[in-house]
């Protein structure tokens, strides 16, 4: 059987492009799951710290986003869901790999590049270099990396931007296997990222960048727990183009073909079909249909979110499970590693 594993950072509420690039995979990998298939997700704590938090907060953020994927659908019967935070083996593996990583596949990350850049704009006055980033930062991917190995996961359901951490997931356990297992036995299998059709949902302000948590526009991405209203109020104002009629054209159409990949995602079609269906339909009637549709989608998770982050006790429970569960998978694979390395 495969083994599936994903994790989420709990910072603040999932927006419509984690859910549509990655949770809604999620919950389908689950739904139709053999027998022999193991499911294992994370609230991955330890990554969100890689940025300052306020502890408050964060620990809010934590029991929310656990309520929120059950509010999405993952079934703690079928999948084992816990908080990265809750099993040391994570970051036991993430330090025996740091010791096998180079740091100049670290420093070819795009999103360790990124947040230099995004340090840089914010100090614009400052000569900023790398020296000032912490090194968790640059090792987040190895973290990453450890994640799915301590379960030897063979699929990891994400959105386009988690790709390369996942080519170099793939490099460490073939490094690993070739350096310290016996026979040079493929111990750890080279997990492969498992992308949705709707990969890379955009800004609805700045449609040549992706949605993210992150953004300072509140308008620009879509919450799962947005009223029905804010979610009218954020479409009507997306970004489009005067251009007359509906064509998917990524290129030189981006706030038009994003709107064709949330409704494409949300009922099932493909965007550029359904651009062929809407052919001389206006902007506006388009985002109608969006705006339908997204209500539709986070109706049952609005509702099923609220009733549920109120059940504290039930919250524990699922996350002391989830733990159990996940330490018991893990654990196997740590005491292997040790033997392998020498330290046991
Ligand atoms: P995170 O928390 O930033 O995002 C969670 C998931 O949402 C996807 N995603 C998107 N998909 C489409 N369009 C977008 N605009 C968009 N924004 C986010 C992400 O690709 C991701 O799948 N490093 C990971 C968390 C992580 C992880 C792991 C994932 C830690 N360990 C092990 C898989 C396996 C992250 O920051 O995701």
């Amino acid at each position: 059987g495969k083994v599936v594993f994903s994790g989420i950072q709990p910072t603040g509420v999932p927006h419509l492009g984690n859910y549509l690039g990655a949770l809604s995979n999620w919950v389908k990998l689950q739904n139709t799951a053999g027998p022999d298939d193991k499911l294992i997700f994370s609230i991955v704590g330890w990554h969100a710290i890689t940025l300052p938090q306020q502890s408050k907060e964060l620990s809010a953020s934590r029991w929310d986003m656990l309520a929120t994927l059950l509010a999405v659908g993952i079934d703690p019967k079928r999948s084992i869901l816990f908080h990265q935070d809750d099993n040391r083996c994570h970051t036991e593996l993430a330090w025996i790999f740091n010791c096998i990583t180079p740091v100049g596949k670290l420093r070819r990350m795009t999103t360790w590049k990124a947040r230099l850049a995004d340090s840089r704009n914010a100090n614009s006055e400052e000569e900023i270099d790398e020296s000032m980033l912490n090194a968790g930062l640059l090792t987040y991917p190895v973290l990453q990396a450890a994640d799915i190995l301590a379960y030897r996961a063979t699929h990891v359901p994400v959105g386009e931007d988690q790709v390369q951490h996942l080519e170099l997931s793939r490099e460490i356990a073939n490094t690993f296997n070739r350096t310290f297992v016996p026979g040079r036995k493929r111990f750890f299998p080279l997990p492969t990222a498992d992308v949705t059709p709707s990969k890379r949902v955009l800004s609805l302000r700045d449609p040549t960048s992706k949605m993210s948590k992150s953004s300072p526009d509140l308008q620009s991405r879509i919450l799962l727990t947005d009223a029905p209203d804010q979610i009218t109020s954020k479409l009507r104002s997306a970004v489009t183009d005067s251009i007359a009629g509906i064509t998917y054209d990524p290129i030189n159409r981006p706030g038009v073909s994003n709107l064709l990949t949330i409704l494409g995602a949300c009922t099932d079609k493909d965007p550029a079909d359904l651009a062929l269906e809407l052919g001389n339909r206006s902007n506006a009637e388009l985002k109608s249909l969006v705006i339908d549709a997204v209500q539709e989608l986070f109706r049952g998770p609005r509702t099923e979110f609220e009733r549920l982050r109120g059940e504290k006790a039930y919250l524990q429970q699922v996350a002391k499970d989830g733990a159990d569960q996940a330490k018991a998978h893990s654990e196997e694979t740590l005491r292997l590693v040790r033997s392998f390395i020498g330290l046991y």
